[in-house]
């Protein structure tokens, strides 16, 4: 389960983010200087072995800019990013080279993430040439064994990328990702481009890898019905913050921040019963270049008062998780 009490990281944690933020200098037209975009603004939560932790809100709250931090992608601009031990939030090259084997990634969209030109097999040996001393036998060895893990068979390894469905296509996708045997996997967004029928499969292929592999797995979607049979904890976020952080069963059996609410009555493959809280969220996604003051979701809440436009209210725990909301005590009531 999820640290609630801040207590200091605990020894089973495979990843701590603490106060993980990303901002962006943006030009804001000529002559007119630099804005900032605070696409992450301090999040902290922890990831256990064979444990997944989902994390979900609408499009552009940050959670690709969390994966490319998570990733070692691109360097935080502040916080703590402890991976088994190691800080890599502002790792120098050397550190991020050797750390970077240990975190592999799967993209939404696995024919953009695939090279065309590359047969399956030059693929999958791409990650075991440079980061293994295997030789050319063992890492075919290998090969062989992930590409049938992952459902494809021993032949598809001398086809190219557009000989295969969007759902083969991504089996390829987690075959790279996990040859390599990371401690962690973050997935961003990996079934959303899939047709509805391949998605089950596909998550299942996940959860089935990590019982073998024993990975933690960071698992990003906007979706709450998906990541409902895959997740141990869950992390939703709003403009580049947590905004309700716990247990996944926690959360789903009574959703409290009022975000978390809307997003649950507005995935209509969530149970009929689980949708009763019928909380709409009008307007957009407030701009990380201008976020409102306070709390950032008061100009959609329907439970704003005038304290939710002055104070940014802090992730604080209520029955048995987090929660960022002024008025939760009388929310939860
Ligand atoms: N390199 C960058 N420079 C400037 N702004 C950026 C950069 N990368 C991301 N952003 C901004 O940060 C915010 C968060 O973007 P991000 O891609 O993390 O969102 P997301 O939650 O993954 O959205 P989606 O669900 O659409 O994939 C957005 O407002 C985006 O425009
Ligand atoms: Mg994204």
């Amino acid at each position: 389960m999820a640290n609630l009490d801040n207590l200091p990281p605990n020894q089973s944690d495979l990843l701590v983010a603490q106060d993980l933020t990303r901002h962006y200098q943006v030009s804001r037209g000529f002559m007119k200087g630099q804005a900032t975009v605070k696409a992450l603004n301090g999040v902290s939560f922890t990831l256990q072995p064979r444990k997944t932790l989902a994390v979900v809100g609408e499009s552009g709250c940050g959670k690709s800019t969390l994966a490319r931090q998570l990733t070692m992608i691109e360097p935080a601009t502040s916080g703590v990013l402890s991976i088994e031990g190691v800080n890599v939030a502002q790792a120098n090259h050397a550190t991020v080279k050797a750390m970077r084997a240990k975190v592999q990634m799967v993209f939404q969209n696995p024919y953009a993430s695939l090279n065309p030109r590359k047969t399956i097999a030059a693929t999958l040996d791409e990650p075991l040439y440079i980061n293994t001393s295997l030789s050319s036998a063992e890492r075919k060895e290998k090969i062989d064994a992930i590409v049938q893990k992952v459902g494809l068979r021993p032949e598809h390894v001398r086809r190219y990328p557009h000989m295969f469905s969007g759902g083969q296509r991504q089996r390829i996708a987690i075959a790279r990702a996990m040859i390599l045997n990371p401690r962690i996997v973050v997935a961003d967004e990996p079934v959303s481009a899939l047709d509805v029928s391949i998605q089950a499969q596909i998550l299942n292929l996940f959860m089935d890898l990590q019982e073998e592999f024993g990975a933690g797995y960071v698992f990003i979607s906007h979706n709450l019905s998906v990541v409902e049979h895959v997740a141990d904890d869950l992390m939703v976020m709003y403009l580049g913050a947590a905004v309700e952080y716990g247990s996944k069963n926690t959360i789903y059996a009574r959703p409290l921040h009022p975000y978390t609410q809307a997003l649950m009555s507005a995935t209509p493959a969530i149970r009929e019963e689980d949708r009763r809280l019928k909380i709409k969220i009008t307007g957009e996604l407030p701009s990380p270049l201008n976020p409102p003051s306070g709390c950032a979701f008061h100009k959609r809440c329907p439970y704003a008062v005038e304290r939710c436009q002055q104070e940014v209210p802090l992730l604080r725990p209520i029955d048995d998780r987090l929660v960022a909301c002024h008025r939760i005590e009388e929310i939860a009531a």
